[in-house]
């Protein structure tokens, strides 16, 4: 079973090449972020004429790479959202028209359920059936959210943000302190030397109880719009940015406040779901700092950790292709490609 995966949700295009749903043959990711990096973000027009100008290239590599041809190739798997539509179009054009020209069949994938499936792209993974029921922390620049997977058809929403996704609160948090873009990385690095002062910043929505609309507990919710504003008053009382050294101690404080509150609830959750498996996915997943400590709660509770492969944590199109790939041999049916969803939630 060989599928071709397309990603261009948000600033990377990507296609990959998979087979049988774990194997990855080629992964090509065509990263955009220095034509970003002036803004300190991503700028939706600039990302879908990047998308244009280097999707036709970036899917033949991914060919070359894995020395396919179009005749082997069994699916088209393409994300249909959640993402931004002038990025998202350009993938799913493309794949309709790779997919009239050759006959392949085409399938549209959700963002969301593609890093969730990045766990079992590693080859030293666990096959799903024997990894479920598992908790998994996502963690990205849009979303934050803890899923139970039952199977490779059933994705449950335990809980998410109420407000910023934990990325874009470091992202939002590099670019106070004036450190580089994308935010993640540069705190990392900054943080590396620093020693955290766990009362600078706040725990979002530590020890509450009850349900937010939709009926999630708030024990299992998460808020980072407060870490920020702390932040911001925080250098307004000093006179100058930071120095070096204070910096360090800053984004150290930072990146545990946010860190906290996210294995805060993944612990709580692991432990009351009772499931032997928990993993984390997502661009955040990269930090060492936090597959760290997210070994430390692993083996507090006895359970197995899967952490994605590094470079399947930010986006790709492997993930995209590999739960395509995975769904179809479990015998579960794809959904055609309608028409893109920029706001499609988990699963749909
Ligand atoms: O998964 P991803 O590529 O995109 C979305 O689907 O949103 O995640 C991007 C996010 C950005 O917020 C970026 O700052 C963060 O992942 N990130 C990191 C690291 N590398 C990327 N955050 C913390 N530490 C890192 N090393
Ligand atoms: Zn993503």
């Amino acid at each position: 079973m060989i599928v071709l995966g397309i990603e261009s949700s948000c600033d990377e295009t990507a296609a990959a090449i998979v087979e049988d749903g774990q194997q990855v043959r080629s992964s090509v990711v065509y990263s955009q972020i220095a034509a970003h990096r002036p803004y300190g973000g991503v700028v939706p027009e600039i990302a879908s004429r990047a998308h244009v100008d280097v999707i036709a290239h970036t899917i033949q590599s991914a060919l070359d790479e894995a020395q396919v041809h179009w005749s082997d190739i069994d699916q088209i798997a393409v994300t249909r959202g959640p993402g931004l539509a002038s990025s998202l179009l350009v993938g799913a054009t493309a794949a309709q028209a790779l997919a009239a020209r050759t006959g392949i069949p085409l399938y549209a994938i959700n963002h969301l359920d593609g890093h969730v499936y990045s766990v079992f792209l590693s080859p030293e993974a666990p096959t799903p059936d024997q990894a479920c029921p598992l908790v998994v922390l996502l963690v990205t620049g849009g979303h934050t959210m803890l899923v139970r997977v039952d199977s490779l058809s059933h994705f449950h929403l335990l809980g998410q943000t109420l407000d910023d996704a934990v990325g874009e609160a470091l992202d939002k948090g590099a670019t106070l302190l004036g450190l580089g873009y994308p935010g993640g990385p540069e705190i990392e690095k900054a943080a590396a030397t620093g020693r955290p002062d766990p009362q600078l910043f706040p725990r979002g929505l530590q020890g509450s109880r009850g349900t937010v609309s939709g009926g999630l507990p708030r024990d299992r919710c998460f808020s980072f719009s407060g870490l920020k504003t702390a932040l911001l008053y925080w250098l307004r009382d000093q006179p100058n940015l930071p120095a070096e050294a204070d910096l360090a101690d800053v984004a150290a404080s930072y990146q545990e406040a946010a860190f906290a509150a996210l294995l805060d609830r993944l612990e709580r959750t692991v432990k009351d779901e009772g499931v032997m498996y928990m993993a984390c996915v997502g661009g955040v997943a990269k930090n060492r700092r936090l597959r760290a400590q997210l070994e430390t709660v692993a083996d507090r509770l006895g359970v197995q950790l899967l952490v994605a492969p590094m470079p399947y944590c930010t986006d790709n199109a492997a993930m995209i292709a590999g739960i395509a790939g995975a769904r179809t041999l479990a015998g579960i049916p794809l959904q055609g490609l309608e028409d893109i969803q920029p706001s499609a939630p988990l699963g749909a």
